[in-house]
């Protein structure tokens, strides 16, 4: 079968990663063009790739008007990803889309108006979704294994933050949403309340928004509570766990092991672990692109729709307003 002709639009930290896949990994895309407006990130990447039949174009516009093009990846910095969105889907081309689906929940649910209307395709880089141990664990609740889920925890510990820094919130718009999503699909259910703190502990203080570690509380429609944590400053690595405890059982995944091995010696036994998101989710982020191309061979929509770009952005947004004003924020749902 003909490969689908795939566009990346962000060649920076992780769209290096999915240009990769897209040109090597996935027998059934094909990457053919790049888009960046900073020339030396895609260049690099180009480098890299070593690929002559992949084209780059400064601006997105170009690989949206190319015809031969029928998706794109935009892995741009979050704030940008609506107006792409909107632009990608008015050019009629399927849209795999990193989170967050935005910053502001007008501008996503704007963009969202415009995928409904064009018919497109879209899917969230959701990736957690797509790992084996998470799979599993949703299997559990969905047979009934664990009986009805009472709480849930999930968290996110990275080592550091970005060369180039962070934005305003950016703890729960960019770091967070994962654990808002995961566990709005560990709970079944969708988030009605959400109570969160955020503080500078690592960082000066002061500056609004610019936290870098982080707690939320969260109640479910379905009665289930859950609690989510992140920081910037893990000493010992990436670190993305996530437990479920139900009336049957509990179950849990995560513990950031490198490989199989441990090494015992006389001051007890060890073992690597991770040290940042490529080497803990590498496979899910294959099975997730593996899937988004699937669909737009098949005209299917994804299984991480804008729909959970929408739900998880509005239980980060009522975490922030949380996190202000100190008090319990009911989820705009
Ligand atoms: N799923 C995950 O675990 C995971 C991990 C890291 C990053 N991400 C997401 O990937 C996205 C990109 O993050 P990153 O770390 O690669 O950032 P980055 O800063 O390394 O790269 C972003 C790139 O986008 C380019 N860019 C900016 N505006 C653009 C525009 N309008 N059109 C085309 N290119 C544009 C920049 O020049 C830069 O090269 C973010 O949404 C982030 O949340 C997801």
């Amino acid at each position: 079968v003909e490969p689908i002709n795939v566009a990346l639009i962000g060649a920076g930290l992780m769209g290096s990663f999915h240009a990769e896949t897209l040109a090597w990994r996935l027998p059934g895309a094909r990457l053919v063009a790049i888009a960046d407006p900073a020339e030396g990130a895609a260049g690099k990447l180009l480098g890299t790739l070593g690929r002559d039949g992949v084209r780059y174009e400064r601006d997105p516009e170009r690989v949206l008007a190319d015809p031969e093009i029928q998706a794109v990846a935009i892995v741009t910095p979050g704030r940008t990803h609506p107006q792409l969105i909107q632009a990608a889907a008015e050019a009629g081309k399927a849209i795999f889309c990193e989170k967050p689906l935005g910053h502001s929940l007008e501008e996503a649910d704007r963009a969202l108006a415009t995928v409904s209307r064009r018919g497109a395709i879209l899917q969230l880089g959701f990736q957690r979704r797509f790992d084996a141990g998470y799979q599993r664990v949703r299997k559990l609740i969905e047979e009934g294994t664990l009986g009805a889920v009472h709480l849930l925890r999930s968290n996110t510990r990275d080592p550091a933050v970005p060369p180039g820094g962070v934005v305003q919130w950016a703890i729960f718009l960019e770091t967070l949403i994962h654990d808002f999503d995961a566990l709005r699909w560990l709970a079944g259910s969708e988030a009605v309340e959400v109570h969160a703190m955020a503080d500078a502990l690592v960082w000066p203080k002061g500056r609004p928004g610019m936290v870098d570690t982080a707690l939320a509380t969260i109640r479910f429609a379905n009665g289930a509570l859950a609690m989510a944590d992140a920081s910037f400053q893990s000493a010992y690595g990436y670190d993305v766990r996530a437990e479920v405890f139900g009336a049957g059982g509990m179950a849990t995944v995560g513990d950031g092991r490198v490989d199989a091995a441990l090494h015992y010696g006389p001051g007890g036994v060890s073992r690597p672990q991770v040290y940042w998101f490529k080497d803990l989710f590498g496979a899910a982020f294959v099975t997730e692109m593996e899937h988004f191309v699937d669909c737009v061979r098949n005209g299917r929509q994804p299984s991480v729709s804008g729909i959970d770009g929408r739900a998880s952005l509005a239980i980060a947004r009522a975490a922030i307003e949380s996190a202000e004003t100190g008090q319990p924020v009911r989820v705009n749902a």
